[in-house]
Order: structure tokens, then C-alpha cells, then sequence
């Protein structure tokens, strides 16, 4: 089964937009292993949009990889990315054009699909841009999900089609396994912000086999790359990270990891963020306190394998502030005979044993995630 856990991986978009090679793909697979995140479980490597000419072969009909961007094709690039050990992952779309006027899957779903089987890929993401009014939604995703089944290569399917028409309804029974339930992230607080508040609701539409996919990180992006909007600070990164993992989401990193920072680079291989993401039960967070919107004030508490729970303290407002945080609301009754005991997971530290009302200090954007337990008083 493919997904049994949130997929891991790159994603060229963010930082590239349409200045991909073969030569970027080379130096960021490189570096993906250099750097130990492969290792760390990032292990798609995915060319985004922009990578073909503009027109169809005339004859053959298939999509051909630009060859100023790609001199050697793309099976070369392919080779070379799973010569690494990583699993290579390539883009189109449902509609005739790609987001970005390439051409798209519409009517060729077949023999796109055969066509990157012949590269080796291993991941499809598949966007939404210019589609015919004539055609729904599901049935684009269902046509290229079988497409998919159909090309003899186990290539994961990965849908953007940014949560139009109730996309966390269906797309599970097309095959996906995992789904773009947002419109596009930039690399700002605000724009992570609005969208994890967008998917509070949506946490259940979640699970192995079929993840909610909340964007690809702007983790590291500090301002510059394709998405660029202000950048955050690194205090907001590991906010919109912890907040990626708390929801059991994709994590597709997106900064260039060939300049990639040491704080960044501590981010994104942060082993308890990462088994929150990916604990096996993957479970749904749920809002803990009783009016998290108002204030800004979040805390969010994951069920996880082995009798454990994450529980996460965000701060999205614009103050520093005590979070409160009843044990109450999220399942423990006063007369239960036992306590919760939260443990820091970035100082290591246990900060007590709590049975009633408890409230933590967590500056503006920034986050507190503690691992828990219930403890016999
Ligand atoms: C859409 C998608 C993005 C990216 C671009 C490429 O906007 O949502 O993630 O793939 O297309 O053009």
C-alpha cells in the first residue's frame, strides 16, 4: 500500500518555479542526501510544473521535456535521483494546459501516464487549470487514477485540485493518495495561517492511504523563491511546520536545499515534529479548547500510537500570551483518578502532572508541542 503515511518529499514549485534543469534536480538530490533528509524520511523528489515545451509531439502525441532544461531527458533525471535512493516525482494537470500554459493530461490521461512509467517516475501530482466546463471534477481524477493503475508502474497519485468541489468527499475512492485541499501557500505567516484555520474541519478527511495535503512548506524560504511574500522568521517556520505535523499533512519541503540554513535544516529533520507527522495510527487532531478562533489562540491535541498523545499550543495572534487548556475538553473528567503529564519535546523536559485548568506562555506566532500520557495519581 502505497501512503500508509503522510508522504514525504521536494517539491520544486516553491523556490523554482519555471527555472528548473536537470541540473537543479541533480545538485537538490545531492543535497537531500548530503544533508541527511533522506534519511530523515524525505524521499519523493518532485519536478513541478514548467518542465516540458509547449506543444505535444505532432506525431507521437506525448509530452516532450523541454530539452534546454532537460538536455538528456527525463529518464536520465530519473535514473539519477533513484541512483540517490530517492523516488523521482513529475506534474500535469486534469485540464488541456498546466497552471503554467504547458500542456496538460486532458484526453491523453493513458498515455501520459505510460509515458512517465517510461521515465521511472514514482509520483504524479495532478493540478486542476484549464479543464473543460463539459467534464466534472471526480471523473478527471477518476480517469487518470486509473490511468495510473493501468501504465504497469506503482506511481503515487497526488491531486491539486485545491479543495474544489467538496474534493475531501470523493477523491479517496479515485485512488489518490493524497489531495490538495487549499488554494496555493506563499511564503508568509499570514498565508499558513489562513490555510491550516481553512482545514480545521477537514482533519478527518485524513488517513493512510489518502492524505490531506495542506501545500508544500515554505520552511527556509527567508523571502526569496517563486512564492516569495515577506518570508517568516524562524520561530514562524517551526509554527507552520508543527502545525503541518500536528495535522498529519504531506511534507514537501520547498526552500533550496542547496543554501538551505542550519535552523532550517534542524526544522525539517526534527525527529519528534517528524513521528508526530508521521505516527502510524494517523490519527485527526482535534481542537482542545472551546473558542480557538477569536483570539488566535490554538491548542490542538493528537491522539498517537502507544497510549500517547501530542498536544500543540499555538499562538497565532499578534501577542505574547497564556494559552489555557482545560484537561477537560479533551477527554480527561476531574474525577478520573488521573493526571496528564506533558513533556516539552524540544527542551525534553517535563513540565508537570495536570488534572485541571493549566495555561502556557507562548509568544506571538510561535508554538509549544508537548508529547503526553495519562498518569495514575
Ligand atoms: C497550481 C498549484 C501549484 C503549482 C502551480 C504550477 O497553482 O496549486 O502548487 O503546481 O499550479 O503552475
Amino acid at each position: 500500500m502505497l501512503a500508509k503515511r503522510p508522504p514525504m518529499g521536494f517539491n520544486t514549485w516553491n523556490t523554482f518555479g519555471t527555472h528548473i534543469s536537470d541540473k537543479v534536480i541533480r545538485e537538490t538530490a545531492d543535497a537531500m542526501v548530503e544533508l541527511g533528509l533522506r534519511d530523515a524520511g524525505y524521499e519523493y523528489l518532485v519536478i513541478d510544473d514548467c518542465w516540458s515545451k509547449r506543444d505535444r509531439d505532432p506525431v507521437t502525441h506525448k509530452i516532450v521535456p523541454d530539452p534546454e532544461k532537460f538536455p538528456d531527458g527525463m529518464k536520465a533525471v530519473s535514473d539519477y535521483v533513484h541512483s540517490k535512493g530517492l523516488k523521482f516525482g513529475m506534474y500535469s494537470c486534469a485540464g488541456v494546459r498546466t497552471c503554467a500554459d504547458y500542456p496538460g493530461s486532458f484526453d491523453h490521461e493513458y498515455l501520459d501516464a505510460e509515458t512517465f512509467a517510461e521515465y521511472g517516475c514514482d509520483f504524479l501530482k495532478y493540478d486542476f487549470c484549464f479543464r473543460p466546463k463539459t467534464i466534472d471534477g471526480p471523473l478527471l481524477y477518476r480517469r487518470m487514477g486509473m490511468a495510473l493503475k493501468a501504465c504497469g508502474r506503482e506511481i503515487l497519485f497526488s491531486a491539486c485540485n485545491w479543495g474544489s468541489d467538496n474534493v475531501h468527499q470523493w477523491i479517496r475512492s479515485t485512488g489518490a493518495q493524497m489531495y490538495r485541499s487549499t488554494g496555493d501557500i506563499n511564503d508568509s505567516f499570514k498565508s499558513f495561517k489562513e490555510i491550516a484555520m481553512s482545514q480545521i474541519g477537514n482533519l478527518g478527511y485524513s488517513a493512510p492511504g489518502c492524505f490531506n495535503d495542506i501545500d508544500m512548506l515554505i520552511c527556509g524560504m527567508y523571502g526569496k523563491g517563486n512564492v516569495a511574500n515577506g518570508g517568516c522568521t524562524d520561530a514562524e517556520y517551526r509554527t507552520h511546520f508543527a502545525l503541518w505535523c500536528m495535522f498529519s499533512a504531506p511534507l514537501m519541503i520547498g526552500c533550496d536545499l542547496r543554501t538551505v540554513s542550519d535552523e532550517t535544516l534542524k526544522l525539517l529533520k526534527d525527529k519528534e515534529l517528524i513521528r508526530i507527522d508521521q505516527d502510524e495510527e494517523a490519527r485527526p487532531a482535534f481542537v482542545v479548547n472551546a473558542h480557538p478562533w477569536e483570539d488566535g489562540k490554538v491548542v490542538l491535541c493528537k491522539h498517537l500510537a502507544d497510549n500517547e498523545y501530542a498536544f500543540g499550543f499555538f499562538n497565532l495572534s499578534e501577542r505574547d500570551g497564556k494559552i489555557p487548556m482545560y484537561p477537560g475538553e479533551a477527554g480527561l473528567t476531574a474525577n478520573s483518578g488521573y493526571a496528564l503529564e506533558l513533556t516539552d519535546i524540544e527542551s525534553g523536559e517535563c513540565i508537570g502532572r495536570f488534572t485541571d485548568y493549566t495555561s502556557i506562555q507562548v509568544p506571538a506566532h510561535a508554538c509549544r508541542i508537548f508529547r503526553a500520557r495519562t498518569v495514575r495519581l
